[in-house]
């Protein structure tokens, strides 16, 4: 049996879990309000944040303005969003650019010195900030760099978050915010010990990313397990709309490659226009706004097509820009299709629709709280209401900023309230002595993918649903089984995060009965658009 070690026992007033756009915009507010930790399953650059190409969206200058942008949120999320969170969301973008600048961030200008402004699908104005087509890079960078340089936060690379430690305190009121399950930290896998360390916390952030690693087409890195989402889930804490699976019209045709590399939206805000292989243009069959139509209109009509016509792609045709406009705007895809044999000034780009972005999560209010005591979360792995039925393009890292913000505010108004649980066990690991072998732990990962990705894709119906639940729970019983009985390893943890999350997106689906925003259901073929 591996022995837990004691003397590793940690302590912090700030723990931050997950080291991407959301996490660290945290770290860096509430440094300075007491010991802030970010532990993060990899190196701390490496995010999915990090993989954000498009950029963020916020209103700049005229003729656009808030009302707009509010009313493309709410039109894009098919009568599911939050309100009042899309107008705090929408309003507060300004000041979190701002702040996102001061941290280091560049945002491309044009040659008058404004910001050189993006449009993407479902957005009625040029809204996107952006650094050329890799923003989310430029992000990661500034932050990574800002938070190595404060003396305030410990970064812990590295460490995967294998279970949250709470207590359940039966019918108590147990603070002002009526939660009755408190978190008071997490055990930790040090992937370079491999021992499971106990680190205390008095407030807790998840920031943990999406879960775009449960499907087999995906633009979302390998690590995109949803492990926070599943986390919270055991420990009991409310996780909604998970069926709100995005999927994102145009990854790069490339069946080898795995995540599959984004073009990006702007490419059709720029321009683009998609074709069929036989030349044939065909969004204006599926929507006015043609190529410009929020997501899961355009992947829906790309998958229809690809169905219809039986071809395993679509094109992306931007042959008809000027060649070095497409080279400066768009760089790095450029260049990765060049690797390809593809160049894009002359060729058109073999596309496919790939899941790209969950729009539900771990339930938050306007506050960033869960509805665990002491835990909040912000960014992908969360559900602030912002996104209902369908994100729009773009709103997703402004999401994760502005909901870090009110976390952190928030949370630096009640630590002073809370103390560390120091009656809190070491992890438990008796009776776990073997480690499995790698083949099956694979093996279960490869089937979970297969089975989202052919049965709760982009069209779904209640028997593929009901036979992706069957299957799930197989894998289920044989994957907690092996947990119980093996040593933690991530790839365990991961699988076993993966199964959960699959099974939240399966049972979500199936609770609801009628087809909106990115829940397509061919039992209820009439699409609600509210
Ligand atoms: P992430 O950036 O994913 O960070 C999660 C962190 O949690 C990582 O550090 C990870 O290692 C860590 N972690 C996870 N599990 C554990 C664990 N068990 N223990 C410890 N650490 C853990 N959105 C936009 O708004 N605009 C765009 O242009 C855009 N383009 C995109 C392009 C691509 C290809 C993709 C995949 C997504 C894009 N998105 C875009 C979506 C956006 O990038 C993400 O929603 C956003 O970056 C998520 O940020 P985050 O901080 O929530 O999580
Ligand atoms: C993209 O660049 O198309 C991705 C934008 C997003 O996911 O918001």
């Amino acid at each position: 049996m591996r022995k837990t070690d004691i003397s590793r026992r940690k302590k912090y007033d700030f723990l931050i879990i997950g080291s991407g756009i959301a996490g660290l915009s945290f770290a860096l507010k509430v440094a300075g309000h007491g010991k802030v930790c970010v532990i993060t399953k990899h190196k701390l650059d490496e995010t999915t944040t990090a993989y954000a190409q498009g950029g963020i969206s916020s209103v700049t200058y005229q003729p656009d303005d808030f009302e707009k942008h509010i009313n493309d949120t709410l039109n894009a999320g098919a009568g599911l969003c939050n309100p009042e969170v899309v107008r705090k969301v929408v309003t507060e973008a300004p000041e979190q650019i701002k702040q996102l600048m001061a941290w280091g961030t560049r945002f491309d200008k044009t040659q008058d010195g404004k910001f050189d402004l993006h449009r993407e699908g479902g957005h009625s104005e040029h809204r996107i900030l952006h650094h050329k087509d890799n923003t989310g890079f430029e992000i990661q960078r500034a932050l990574t760099k800002a938070v190595k340089s404060n003396p305030n936060i410990d970064v812990l690379e590295d460490h995967f978050a294998v279970e949250l430690i709470t207590q359940h305190h039966l019918g108590e009121i147990v603070n002002k915010w009526r939660r009755d399950i408190e978190c008071y930290g997490t055990y930790v896998l040090n992937r370079k010990t491999n021992c499971v360390e106990t680190i205390l916390s008095k407030v807790t952030l998840m920031a943990t990313g999406g879960v775009g690693a449960v499907y087999q087409t995906t633009t979302n890195p390998t690590f995109a397990t949803g492990d926070g989402i599943a986390m919270v889930y055991r420990a009991k804490g409310m996780v909604e709309n998970m069926e709100f699976i995005q999927f994102h019209p145009t990854s790069l045709y490339n069946p080898k490659e795995r995540p599959s590399f984004l073009i990006t939206e702007a490419m059709r805000g720029f321009g683009g226009i998609l074709k069929r292989r036989d030349g044939q243009k065909f969004m204006h069959k599926y929507d006015e706004r043609e190529n410009l139509a929020p997501r899961d209109i355009v992947a829906r009509a790309i998958d229809n097509e690809m169905k219809t016509t039986g071809d395993d792609f679509v094109y992306l045709d931007v042959t008809h820009k000027p060649a070095e406009e497409i080279k400066t705007h768009y760089p790095n895809i450029y260049q990765k299709c060049l690797s390809l044999g593809i160049d894009i000034t002359k060729d058109m780009i073999p596309v496919v629709p790939a899941a790209h972005y969950a729009c539900g999560g771990i339930k938050v209010d306007v506050n960033g709280r869960s509805t665990i005591g002491r835990l909040y979360a912000a960014g992908e792995c969360s559900s602030s209401g912002l996104h209902g039925g369908n994100r729009l393009a773009s709103n997703s890292l402004l999401e994760a900023v502005v909901f870090a913000d009110a976390a952190a505010k928030d949370a630096i108004a009640n630590i002073s309230s809370y103390t560390f649980n120091d009656r809190v066990p070491e992890w438990n690991d008796e009776g776990t002595s073997i480690t499995e072998e790698m083949v099956l732990i694979t093996q279960s990962q490869k089937e979970i993918e297969q089975i989202m990705s052919y049965y709760v894709g982009i069209v779904r119906s209640n028997l593929r649903l009901k036979r992706a639940m069957d299957r799930l729970e197989i894998l289920y019983h044989e994957t907690e089984s092996l947990f119980q009985r093996s040593t933690v390893s991530e790839e365990l943890c991961e699988l076993r995060n993966t199964i959960q999350v699959g099974y939240l997106i399966i049972k979500h689906a199936q609770q609801r009965r009628e087809s909106r925003g990115l829940h397509f259901n061919l039992d209820y073929p009439k699409q609600l658009t509210l």
